[in-house]
């Protein structure tokens, strides 16, 4: 398949182009299709056999859901059995934006979209023009091969979907540069399954009690199942061994520094993940300045460009300082426990 991708100036009030693309979505076909949080593959979510195209382009499993994408209020009843009180607050705050909530399905979604799940999924995108030309609710994962860093730039996209979806709309690189946050309100208190740019905080600010599901804090045993099926795979993951290192940062640095040493002189090249505070600091190694930790915003923005940037260089390992795990911290620290494989190193 020919993969045409088409550039779009998101200042201009409606580009002619996009109706292009909403017809691929119409017509059963896939389109990349830019978010403020990371680039989605999108299909018609009434239509369980072009999300079953979605699933194929991927190479995802097939019992992982996907998120359908709306283009304003009143497509919500549609798709759901029941808007609980707190899906309709969430909705008031935070929609059009970097939030998913799962909701009771209702008939018309189809369980080729949902995984098999009673429960569908939902976000407003901030930039939903392309759906609201569609007409249609659009189911959209990240745009990235399954088990790769989720795409924040459209060259992301071309690199694993060229060649398997018809068309990519390149819109720039993305806002925040993590995937939303996801809270289950179908159940009596809310349930946060997906740490995101809508932080905990924010969210029992508006709610008041949330509860956290436990597999966003640490790696799962064999028997526990985390409630977002996406969230047990090892997902982010960039092709070489990673290394997440936690502690003050002085030792954290002299760590990192021997470690990198020990790895180059056994011939191996060596990724470090750094801050603008610290990259002075380190001595040997290929050096990624993530951010600032002033400004945790460029630490999300930059995180998974990171890791494709060393898969670019086939590194064969890489070490990464942490952040705190508070406000969109959460978010980034879930991303990066789960890049390293819940390989952490206290120091
Ligand atoms: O920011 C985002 O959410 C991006 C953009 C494109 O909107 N999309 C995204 O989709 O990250 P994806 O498929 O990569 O991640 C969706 C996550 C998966 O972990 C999936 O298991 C979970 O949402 N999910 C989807 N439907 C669910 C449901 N009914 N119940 C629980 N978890 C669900
Ligand atoms: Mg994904």
């Amino acid at each position: 398949m020919n993969t045409k991708v088409i550039q779009i100036d998101k200042e201009r009030d409606l580009d002619p182009q996009l109706f292009e693309a909403a017809d691929v979505i119409k017509n059963g076909g896939l389109v990349g299709i830019p978010t403020e949080t990371v680039y989605g593959l999108g299909a018609n979510a009434l239509d369980a056999s072009a999300s079953k195209k979605i699933y194929e382009a991927k190479g995802r499993p097939s019992d992982n859901p996907l998120i359908a994408h709306i283009s304003c209020m009143d497509e919500l009843p549609a798709l759901v059995s029941e808007i609980p009180e707190a899906g309709k607050k969430l909705a008031e705050k935070y929609w059009p934006g970097p939030l998913t909530m799962v909701f009771p399905k209702s008939d018309v979604v189809p369980y080729g979209t949902t995984g098999g799940l009673d429960t569908v999924a939902i976000r407003m995108p901030s930039d939903p023009i392309a759906i609201r030309l569609a007409g249609v609710p659009v189911a959209a994962p990240s745009a990235n091969t399954s088990g790769r860093p989720s795409p924040t730039k459209a060259k992301h996209v071309i690199e694993d979907m060229d060649g398997k979806i018809e068309m990519i709309i390149d819109g720039g690189e993305v806002g925040i540069g993590l995937e939303s946050t996801i809270v289950d309100v179908s159940g009596e208190i809310p349930m946060l399954l997906r740490p995101g740019a809508i932080t905990i905080e924010m969210l029992r600010e508006t709610l008041g009690r949330v509860e956290i599901d436990p597999a966003i804090l640490g790696p799962l045993s064999a028997d526990v199942k985390p409630k977002a099926p996406g969230m047990k795979y090892r997902h982010y993951a960039p092709k070489a061994e990673m290394t997440l290192v936690e502690g003050e940062m002085e030792n954290v640095v002299s760590f990192i520094n021997r470690e990198a040493k020990a790895a180059l002189e056994a011939g191996k090249s060596v990724g470090i993940i750094c801050t603008e505070e610290s990259r002075s600091l380190y001595e040997g190694g290929i050096l990624k300045v993530i951010g600032s930790r002033e400004h945790e915003e460029t630490v999300a923005h930059n995180l998974f460009a990171v890791l494709r940037e060393f898969d670019d260089r086939q590194v064969d390992c890489i070490f990464s300082e942490s952040f705190s795990k508070d406000r969109l911290g959460q978010a980034i620290m879930n991303r990066l426990c789960k890049a390293a494989g819940y390989h952490i190193v206290n120091v």
